[in-house]
């Protein structure tokens, strides 16, 4: 089974993982966490040139880089993982792509979903979780974040970029609501992690990993 967790920077979505990954690994389920773009030597490195501000990267240029990392990724971790049996819990995915590079960026919708078949290798979510928060208060919350530092290159793409990449979440779950599921990020932690497992303990059964 596989779940990605998505959202606008500084939407609380690394956090919400967390607690179900806790809550997962109580329960007796193997685990494994990754972050896009990264988690594999190639992909770390690749995260490294896309965030930092040394150097400015065309939006094609990035959507390629994002593209790249991720389909090492996949191959060397996620489905190896997914074929042992493990629950991936993925912090970004393939909807990261679509949203801030083909919302966002605004690049031609074709060619993302081009280079998001080949970084997926087909494999997709069980479940995604979209930690919806507006960008004001996300701001908020990366200024209080304790490893607050110097906005990275992505993080400097203002607040129409970040409205841009909202709606896009918005629209991929709207056009696939089985998968995609829109949390309101908007409130205390436990209740954000008591709706999310609304949402996963249904798919956890489907998929025979719970009982009924
Ligand atoms: P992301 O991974 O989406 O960038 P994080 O999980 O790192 O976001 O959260 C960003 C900041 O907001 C952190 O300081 C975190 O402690 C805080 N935070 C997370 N969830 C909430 C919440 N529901 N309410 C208030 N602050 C939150
Ligand atoms: P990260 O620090 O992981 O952001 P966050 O803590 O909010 O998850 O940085 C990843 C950045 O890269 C973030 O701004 C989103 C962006 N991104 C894309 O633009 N496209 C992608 O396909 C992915 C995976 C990430």
């Amino acid at each position: 089974m596989f779940i990605s967790f998505e959202g606008i920077d500084g939407s609380g979505k690394s956090t919400q993982l967390v607690l179900l990954r806790d809550w997962l690994e109580e329960r007796g389920h193997k685990t494994i966490t990754v972050r896009e773009p990264g988690a594999t030597a190639l992909s770390e490195s690749i995260r490294e040139i896309l965030l930092s501000n040394r150097q400015s990267i065309t939006p094609s240029a990035e959507l390629l880089l994002f593209s790249a990392a991720r389909v090492q990724l996949v191959e060397h971790i996620i489905a190896p993982a997914l074929t042992e049996g493990r629950i991936v819990l993925c912090d970004r995915y393939v909807d990261s792509t679509t949203a801030y590079q083909g919302f966002g960026r605004q690049l031609t919708m074709a060619d993302v979903a081009a280079c998001n078949r080949l970084a997926t290798q087909g494999v997709m979510p069980t479940v995604t979780l979209f930690i919806d928060v507006p960008y004001d208060q996300a701001q908020l919350r990366m200024q209080f974040h304790p490893a607050a530092g110097e906005p990275d290159r992505m993080e400097r793409s203002g607040r129409a970029f970040f409205e841009r990449v909202r709606t896009g979440y918005l629209d991929i779950a709207a056009q696939e609501p089985e998968r995609c599921h829109v949390v309101d990020g908007l409130r205390e932690r436990a209740e954000i992690h008591h709706d999310i497992l609304n949402i996963v303990v249904p798919a956890l059964v489907r998929c025979g990993l719970e009982k009924p």
